[in-house]
């Protein structure tokens, strides 16, 4: 073999060295299909994940990750935040026996305080948002208490906390948290040296918004550089965008230094006709793309920050069939239920896009222009199903009078054919505002017209 040879490929493996150990996966568990806590576990290991983020302290789950590998992040749920807050015994008693029994066996690193606390509009939700920040000072306490000091307290915060995220140099938190909650916050991040968490998803500005920004650049592929003007930054994808966002509103608070965790982030493998771009080859895609930026040695980090590694946890382990909602929020995974994967991925980032095989071609990365309706799932329980009619005809303001004996949609005598009618009517009528075309799984989209002669079906326009 030549010099030149050899040069040649030591240089292709210092590109291809990586820090392997930034990626993390999401261990959700709303599903009544998942493997056990034990399998799943198994399957974390196989795939390498070298961190994992529960949405609990699962005891089942923390003995089994005992002497394993993984490092692991463990949640206060919200509804114990507000007594946590004011109660210093009880944020004792919650370190006592959600983490106490598993150290050091089970790597616990992480312990974050509420999931989303400040996308809770409720008025039981806003409460917790001034209960926040002493719950995690209280936490953060406790473990001092216990002289644990291996675990940093944080909180993981959805992207609605900015009131402005573009171009990020006009990064701006909501004015209504800002003193009262985020400043606290940013100020005990800073002092205890943890982490700003941020679940950062550029699939849902795309799907927004699919004609102003490219599909390329939401997925890691070029498409349009885009220059800040604030900053005179260059952008090269969404996700740094985004992330930007988030650093120039904390440093507009005089907090330039917190390093930012992904705590979620992912792309949907599959969704409803009216969500465009929810498909395996994106997903996989942007899944892939992502853990090749984050693995880079050194860090790649973003354009306001470059060189500083981001923590990051994938969303989700499982597809999980009992989230509500649109049909995406059901298609997060990397795994199917029966633990096979829904694309090949490589957690470390030592394989490229192109060391796995073909990927099926998108079919919906355009939005579906036409009709939709909103119809029975085929085989749905036929008990359910009424259950579901007689509920939505007498609670929604949806008109089923079409249904009752002799009129147009009273033919034919069927139960599916009657509740879909109910729940096109239903989702035409309440789309607008928010309503989704799921009913605990008896119902889907289809584009094809299920109306009979006279009786005309209700439907979305898209
Ligand atoms: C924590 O450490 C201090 C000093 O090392 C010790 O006095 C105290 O008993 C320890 N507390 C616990 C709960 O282990
Ligand atoms: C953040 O913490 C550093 C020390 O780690 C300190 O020097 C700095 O003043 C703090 N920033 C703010 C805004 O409090
Ligand atoms: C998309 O871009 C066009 C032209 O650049 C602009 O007029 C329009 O407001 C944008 N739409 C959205 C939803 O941002
Ligand atoms: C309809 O709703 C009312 C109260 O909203 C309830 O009392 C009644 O039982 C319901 N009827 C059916 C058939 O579900």
């Amino acid at each position: 073999m030549g010099l030149l040879a050899v040069f040649l490929l030591w240089l292709l493996s210092l590109s291809r060295a990586k820090a392997s150990n930034n990626i993390g996966v999401n261990y959700g568990q709303l599903g009544n299909n998942l493997p056990s806590p034990y399998l799943s576990i198994e399957l974390l290991t196989k795939m390498k994940a070298r961190h994992v983020k529960l949405y609990d302290a699962n005891p089942d789950i923390l003995n089994l990750l005992s002497n394993r590998k993984i490092h692991v992040s463990v949640m206060v749920p919200n509804n114990e935040i507000s007594n946590i807050a004011v109660n210093r015994r009880a944020a004792e008693e919650w370190v006592r026996n959600n983490v106490l029994p598993y150290l050091p066996k089970t790597k616990i690193r992480y312990l974050l305080v509420g999931n989303e606390v400040l996308s809770s509009y409720s008025e039981q939700g806003r409460k917790m948002w001034r209960d926040l920040v002493p719950a995690m000072q209280m936490i953060k306490r406790s473990l001092k208490a216990l002289n644990i000091s291996s675990i940093k307290v944080g909180t993981p915060l959805a992207m609605d906390v900015l009131e402005s995220t573009f171009p990020p140099s006009r990064g701006m938190f909501r004015y209504e948290i800002r003193d009262n909650v985020i400043i606290p916050m940013l100020n005990f991040l800073n002092r205890t040296k943890s982490f700003f968490f941020i679940d950062v998803y550029p699939y849902f500005p795309w799907s927004q918004n699919p004609y102003n920004i490219s599909l390329d650049f939401a997925l890691f592929r070029g498409g349009l550089s885009t220059r800040d003007p604030g900053s005179a930054l260059v952008y090269t994808n969404l996700l740094d965008q985004m992330l930007d966002s988030v650093i120039f509103a904390m440093s507009k608070l005089g907090f330039s230094n917190i390093p930012l965790a992904i705590s979620e982030t992912g792309w949907p493998n599959a969704g409803d006709i009216d969500e465009p771009g929810a498909n395996i080859f994106n997903a996989a895609t942007y899944n892939r793309n992502l853990i090749q930026r984050m693995t880079t040695n050194p860090p790649l980090g973003t354009p306001a920050r470059p060189g500083v590694p981001i923590p990051t946890y994938i969303f989700s382990l499982f597809n999980e069939n009992q989230k509500p909602g649109p049909g995406t929020e059901r298609h997060w995974g990397l795994l199917h239920p029966d633990g096979t994967p829904v694309y090949q991925i490589d957690l470390t980032g030592k394989s490229a896009a192109a060391d796995f095989g073909p990927l099926p071609a998108p079919k919906n990365n355009v939005p579906y222009k036409g009709r939709v309706w909103c119809v029975a799932v085929k085989g749905a329980n036929a008990m359910e199903l009424e259950a579901a009619l007689t509920y939505t005809c007498n609670q929604s303001n949806v008109n089923c009078d079409g249904l009752a004996p002799g009129r147009e949609c009273y033919e034919p005598v069927s139960i599916a054919a009657h509740a879909s009618y109910v729940f096109s009517s239903y989702w035409s009528k309440f789309r607008s505002q928010g309503a989704t075309c799921y009913f605990n799984g008896l119902a889907q989209q289809t584009t094809s017209n299920p109306s009979r002669g006279p009786c005309k079906f209700p439907s979305v326009t898209l």
